[in-house]
C-alpha cells in the first residue's frame, strides 16, 4: 500500500487548488462560524473524496474547472456530515481533536454542519453546475436514509447482514459514489460511463465502512473513539457474523449484554473479546475483499494510464489503511 501522499503525486496540484477553494467557500462574516470553520479547515482529514473526484474526471475525459467545484462540494457535505454524525453518535473526538459538539455543544453543531451543507450546495449553484448538485443532492438524501435506518436498527438490535449492508450502502457509500460519478460527469462522460464510475465508488464506499467498524474493535489510535459503536448499540459486520454463529442460549447472552452493558467497560470488553474468538473480524475483512474485487472488475473496464492506477491505490489504500 502506497500512502496517500504517494498516491496524491500526479494530482497534488489540484488539490492544493481544492483547498483553497474549499477554505474560500466556508469562509462567513458571522464571528462565531469563521472560528469554528478555522477550526475545522486546520484539523483536515484524508480528503480521499476530492481525490476520488479528480481522478474519476481525469479518468473519463480530464479536470476542468466544475471538477474543482465537484472536489470542494463533495468534502463540504462530508465534512457537514461528520459534524451532524458526531452529535448523534455522542462522539467527542473527531481526527484526533475535540469534535464540535464537545467545544460548542449539540446546538451549535448542528447549525454548522447545516451552514456547510447549503455553503456547498451554493456553490455549485452560482456557477450553474445543475448535474453535480442532483447527483449530490441524492447523495446527502441517501446519507439521511442511512443514518436513520441505522437509529432504528440499533433500537431493535439488528443482526441482519443484508440489513448491514443496506445501512452502510446508504450512508457512506452513497457519497463515495456520487465523488466518482461527479468526476466523470465533469469530464463530459456519457450517461453509460457515469453510472459504471457510480457503482465502482459504491463499492468501494462499502468496503470503507467495513474497514471504519472494524476499526472500533481494535485498539489503535486512529483520532476518533473507539468501542463507540457498541456503546451506541450499533451493530455491526463483525458482530452480526459472530452472533450469528453461536448457539441461541450465547446469543441472548450477548445481546443482552449489548443492550444493557450501561458503558461498563468490563462489558463492552467481554463483547469485543467474543467477536473476536468468534472470527467475526476476518469475516469481516474477506466480506471486505470481496467489495474491494468488485471494484477492481469494474475499474479493469476502463483504459490503463494513470488515472486508472492513481484509483487502484486509492482503492488498497481504503481497504488497507491503518486510520
Ligand atoms: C469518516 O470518513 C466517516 C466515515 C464514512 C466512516 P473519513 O475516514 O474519510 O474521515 P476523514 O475526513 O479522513 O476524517
Ligand atoms: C459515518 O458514520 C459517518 C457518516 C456516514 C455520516 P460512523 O458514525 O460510522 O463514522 P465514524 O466512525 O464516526 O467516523
Ligand atoms: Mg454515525
Ligand atoms: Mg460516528
Amino acid at each position: 500500500m502506497l500512502s496517500l501522499n504517494e498516491i496524491k503525486k500526479p494530482i497534488a496540484a489540484e488539490i492544493d487548488v481544492f483547498e483553497e477553494k474549499f477554505k474560500a467557500s466556508m469562509q462567513s462574516s458571522v464571528p462565531l462560524l469563521d472560528r469554528i470553520t478555522h477550526y475545522i479547515v486546520k484539523r483536515k482529514g484524508k480528503q480521499i473524496r476530492p481525490m476520488f473526484v479528480f481522478f474519476a474526471a481525469s479518468l473519463c475525459g480530464g479536470i476542468n474547472e466544475s471538477t474543482y467545484r465537484g472536489a470542494a462540494l463533495v468534502e463540504l457535505v462530508h465534512t457537514a456530515s461528520l459534524v451532524h454524525d458526531d452529535v448523534v453518535d455522542n462522539s467527542y473526538q473527531r481526527r484526533g481533536f475535540f469534535s464540535i459538539n464537545a467545544l460548542w455543544k449539540n446546538k451549535i453543531a448542528v447549525l454548522v454542519g447545516d451552514y456547510l451543507l447549503t455553503k456547498g450546495m451554493l456553490l455549485s449553484l452560482d456557477h450553474n453546475d445543475f448535474d453535480l448538485l442532483k447527483i449530490l443532492s441524492n447523495a446527502v438524501k441517501q446519507m439521511s436514509e442511512g443514518e436513520l435506518l441505522q437509529v432504528e436498527k440499533a433500537r431493535k438490535t439488528n443482526t441482519d447482514e443484508g440489513i448491514y449492508y443496506e445501512v452502510i450502502r446508504q450512508k457512506t457509500a452513497s457519497l463515495i459514489a456520487s465523488c466518482c460519478a461527479s468526476g466523470a460527469s465533469s469530464a463530459g462522460a456519457d450517461a453509460e460511463t457515469i453510472e459504471k464510475m457510480r457503482l465502482f465508488g459504491e463499492k468501494i464506499g462499502i468496503a470503507f465502512q467495513i474497514k471504519d467498524d472494524m476499526f472500533d474493535f481494535g485498539t489503535d489510535d486512529v483520532g476518533k473513539p473507539l468501542g463507540i459503536d457498541i456503546k451506541e448499540k450499533k451493530v455491526t459486520l463483525p458482530l452480526i457474523y459472530a452472533l450469528n454463529k453461536v448457539s441461541s442460549s450465547e446469543r441472548k447472552r450477548i445481546i443482552s449484554l449489548v443492550k444493557n452493558h450501561k458503558d461498563d467497560p468490563e462489558k463492552i470488553g467481554q463483547i469485543i473479546t467474543f467477536v473476536k474468538q468468534n472470527g467475526g473480524l476476518q469475516y469481516a475483512e474477506s466480506q471486505m475483499q470481496k467489495f474491494q474485487n468488485d471494484a477492481f472488475d469494474i475499474l479493469n473496464t476502463f483504459p490503463p494510464g494513470e488515472a486508472r492506477t492513481g484509483l487502484e491505490q486509492l482503492v488498497r489504500y481504503t481497504t488497507e489503511r491503518n486510520k
